[in-house]
């Protein structure tokens, strides 16, 4: 099916599951090979950091299975990093590497929580992270405003935030060609998955009008690459 965005006639968005507590599809999802695409946007967190860095508490939401989580973990050791997921089936595979070398990332921590974060979980978390980011969950959400939300709620004052995530191609013709390009040799379920997250992704103008909608015009929504948007910068 097709909607009109600014004029221009795209393909509509079709929502899938949200949290990934599947335990085939989370592991299938940990052996993944993402390292090019994780080590990328570690970079670019960082560099968007830099000088100061990520300061005293980093939130990294919808963790999966901590890829994003350990690397920064890794590079920050001065942070205390928390990645958050609903998942327990993801958060599972985090534990256990977590545990493989705690040594490694002492200040690292998972929590299952599922937005809205509400009560005590709330609370604890309420206006003290310095640093939010993000991979890959925004178009996990059926309603994207709880995440523009959770970031008002969290962010501490100056707060970095940086989320990445997948744009909805415009046509189905381009759906086939992003999964042939990037996931032909991946196993079936990933593709499936991936075939369906393009589908369930936001294009860069719905991402803007929903930051307008959210009250959060100071970040910047831009297309990456052939199949990327990021929404980046710093909360008042
Ligand atoms: C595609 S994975 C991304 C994992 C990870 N960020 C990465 O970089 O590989 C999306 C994750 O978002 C989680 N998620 C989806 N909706 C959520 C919600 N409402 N609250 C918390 N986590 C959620 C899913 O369970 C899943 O683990």
């Amino acid at each position: 099916m097709e909607t009109s965005v600014a004029g221009a006639v795209v393909m509509e968005r079709i929502a899938e599951p949200e949290l990934m507590d599947d335990p085939q599809q989370a592991r299938v999802y940990a052996e993944a090979d993402f390292a090019a695409s994780d080590g990328a946007l570690v970079e670019r967190i960082l560099s968007l950091a830099a000088p100061d860095g990520l300061g005293p508490r980093v939130l990294d939401l919808g963790c999966g299975p901590g890829n994003i989580s350990f690397r920064l973990a890794e590079r920050c050791p001065g942070s205390e990093l928390i990645g958050l997921d609903g998942a327990e089936a993801m958060l599972a595979i985090a534990e256990l590497r977590r545990r493989s070398a705690p040594q490694r990332w002492p200040r690292l921590s998972f929590r299952c929580l599922r937005l809205p974060l509400a009560g005590p979980d709330l609370e604890g978390l309420a206006a003290s992270c310095s640093a939010l980011v993000c991979n890959s969950l925004l178009h996990h959400l059926h309603q994207p405003a709880l995440l523009w939300q959770t970031l008002r709620q969290l962010a501490a004052p100056g707060a970095l935030v940086h989320i990445h995530d997948l744009r909805r191609p415009d046509d189905p013709a381009a759906v086939d060609a992003l999964v042939e390009r990037h996931a032909s040799g991946c196993a079936p379920l990933l593709r499936r998955d991936y075939r369906a997250s393009l589908h369930a992704a936001f294009r860069v103008e719905e991402v803007r009008l929903q930051l307008q909608q959210a009250g959060l015009t100071g970040l910047r929504v831009e297309a990456r690459e052939d199949r990327y948007l990021e929404v980046s910068g710093r909360l008042p």
